[in-house]
């Protein structure tokens, strides 16, 4: 399973890139604007820093909402960085989009998934990755986990090699849980990867460990 972490936050990406487990990074605009990163030259330029400090893949969403709006700016973005996965919303346009995408070798990340249905055109269209959002559906009091099963299911049931990117993780949980779904990726906050690591024996035992050490050693 690989971990890409959902941020757009420099010194996150680099403490996650630093554990040694990390493989890529996701962004959206309101990430990006939550670091306010203003105007589209600041914008490109944070891309290609995200993809220096990363190394792995790095999806950068596309702002257009029409076809042609969205294969200027996916060329341009492919363009900035080998690293970069051109994000497009799960729509009529974006789905004509991936289908453009995948046709020209550039590869795509089709967001915004919320059904089986989505991500069975994303696969067809020929996506690299279709991203299910698990919390915000967990939000309206429906499964996000159970979509991202259903989508596994589906796929390998039909050959897909659209890679399952499990997103809106909101905690470590739904990390273990996408995991346990099948997920070939969860994109999540730094505290939810960072919660992996816990575990309260393990810090009572290495404690145990070094008193016994020092008792001897002094
Ligand atoms: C996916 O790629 C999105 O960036 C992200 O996971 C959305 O998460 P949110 O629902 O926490 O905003």
């Amino acid at each position: 399973m690989k971990f890409f972490i959902d941020t757009a936050n420099l010194d996150q990406i680099r403490e996650a890139h630093l554990l040694g487990v990390l493989d890529g990074v996701t962004t959206n605009p309101s990430l990006m604007a939550r670091e306010g990163i203003k105007g589209t030259d600041n914008q490109y330029r944070h891309y290609v820093e995200i993809c220096r400090i990363a190394g792995g893949d790095v999806s950068a969403e596309v702002i257009a909402t029409d076809f042609e709006g969205m294969i200027r700016e996916g060329e341009t973005l492919a363009g900035l960085d080998p690293h970069i996965v051109v994000k497009l919303p799960c729509t009529a346009d974006g789905i004509r989009a991936v289908k453009y995408f995948s046709g020209k070798g550039i590869r795509t990340n089709c967001t915004l998934v919320f059904s089986v249905g989505q991500a069975l055109l994303a696969a067809k269209a020929g996506a690299t990755y279709v991203s299910p959002f698990v919390g915000r559906l967990d939000d309206i009091c429906e499964d996000g986990v159970a979509l991202v099963a259903d989508i596994v299911k589906m796929y390998r049931y039909y050959g897909y090699t659209t890679q399952v990117l499990a997103a809106s993780i909101r905690n470590t949980k739904h990390i273990i849980e996408c995991m346990k779904a099948g997920a070939d990726v969860a994109t999540s906050p730094l505290a939810a990867i960072k919660g992996l690591l816990n575990h309260p024996l393990t810090d009572a035992g290495l404690q145990k460990f070094l008193s016994d050490y020092h008792k001897v050693n002094g």
